[in-house]
């Protein structure tokens, strides 16, 4: 049996280890892994070789991903499915590991239908909003990401008399936004999911100036789209002279934290376990919930929007209002 990986859609730090790994544990279990190159698109192309040790030696504490990513509009026509599908049957690779997020799997699920290729999702996207899993590979080192930058962005916040908003990103979800306000120690926290209320925030921070706050941290998610808003209202309405700064791209960059390689090894050990077992012939994705792993079919992952819990929403009531 050959297995092959590809990366698919927004990278994250976690999919070198989880390359390596793969690797790794498919020698060991006396199988031939393969890299498909630059995700859904080298899929298409032909990019796919036979891996080695030497391929993956030393990316187990580098961020992105070796083999590289994409996100593939042509994967969307049948005739480009069935170029990918000869690609596979010409390298004689039977099964696949995807690491990406939603969209990525129902590309796959759909190749599943029509050419019933059996494949394993791992979720892997920063943005930790996939429905049927508490977590999603690349969260934590972007959240350490966010983390390091908020508290250099406070440092110099506290050395003059100012507001910074910090936009961080998460699509339509506010996870990355909502645990970095809470673990930075924010003021305000604006996220899509929870609504706010400006005037009851103006006057508790009026008051808490008054009373000698110097600075005021306010972390947003790029969902809301109210990070100007918020530097606007800081300035005119709270009354501090306020800078921006929009993390963007560094959230997704970075060393994988000692937890993105143990789940990224995780994911994979039971993602080729689940394909190298003979009677499995489907799409599915291996998810970790309530502290355990497990799988589920494409459509239950699709089935719901990912809500954040309510214990986290519940901890940042003090910045919303
Ligand atoms: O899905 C991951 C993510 O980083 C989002 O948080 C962000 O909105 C988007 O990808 C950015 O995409 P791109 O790298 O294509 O600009």
């Amino acid at each position: 049996m050959s297995i092959a990986i590809l990366t698919s859609g927004g990278d994250c730090a976690g999919m070198n280890p989880a390359i390596k790994h793969f690797v790794d544990y498919c020698f060991y279990k006396n199988i031939q892994p393969y890299l498909i190159y630059d995700g859904l698109e080298g899929l298409i192309d032909g990019d796919i070789k036979k891996a080695f040790h030497a391929d993956v030696a030393g990316i187990m504490h580098e961020g992105g991903t070796k083999i590289r990513s994409s996100r593939s509009k042509r994967f969307f026509e049948y005739d480009y499915r069935e170029q990918a599908y000869n690609n596979l049957k010409e390298h004689g690779i039977d099964k696949l590991v995807i690491l990406g997020g939603d969209g990525s799997f129902r590309a796959l699920d759909q190749f599943y239908k029509d050419f019933s290729v059996p494949f394993v999702g791992i979720p892997a996207t920063i943005d930790n909003d996939i429905f049927g899993t508490d977590y999603c590979l690349g969260v934590d080192t972007a959240l350490n990401m966010i983390r390091s930058a908020s508290d250099a962005i406070r440092d110099t916040s506290a050395s003059f008399k100012r507001g910074c908003v910090i936009e961080t990103m998460g699509r339509d979800c506010g996870y990355l936004a909502l645990v970095s306000a809470i673990t930075c120690g924010a003021e305000v926290c604006i996220i899509p999911e929870l609504p706010y209320n400006l005037k009851s925030l103006e006057k508790k921070l009026k008051n808490q100036m008054k009373n000698g706050r110097r600075y005021i941290v306010a972390i947003v998610a790029e969902g809301t789209k109210q990070t100007k808003n918020i530097v606007k209202w800081l300035e005119e309405d709270v009354g501090i002279e306020t800078r921006a700064t929009i993390l963007g791209h560094t959230q997704r960059g970075g060393n994988p934290t000692v937890h993105d390689r143990l789940m990224a090894i995780e994911f994979v050990t039971y993602a080729v376990d689940q394909l190298l077992n003979n009677d499995f012939k489907e799409g599915v994705v291996v998810v970790y919930k309530a502290s355990k792993f497990e799988f589920v079919s494409i459509d239950y992952v699709n089935s719901n929007r990912y809500q954040i819990k309510n214990h986290l929403t519940n901890l940042a009531k003090n910045m919303i209002a």
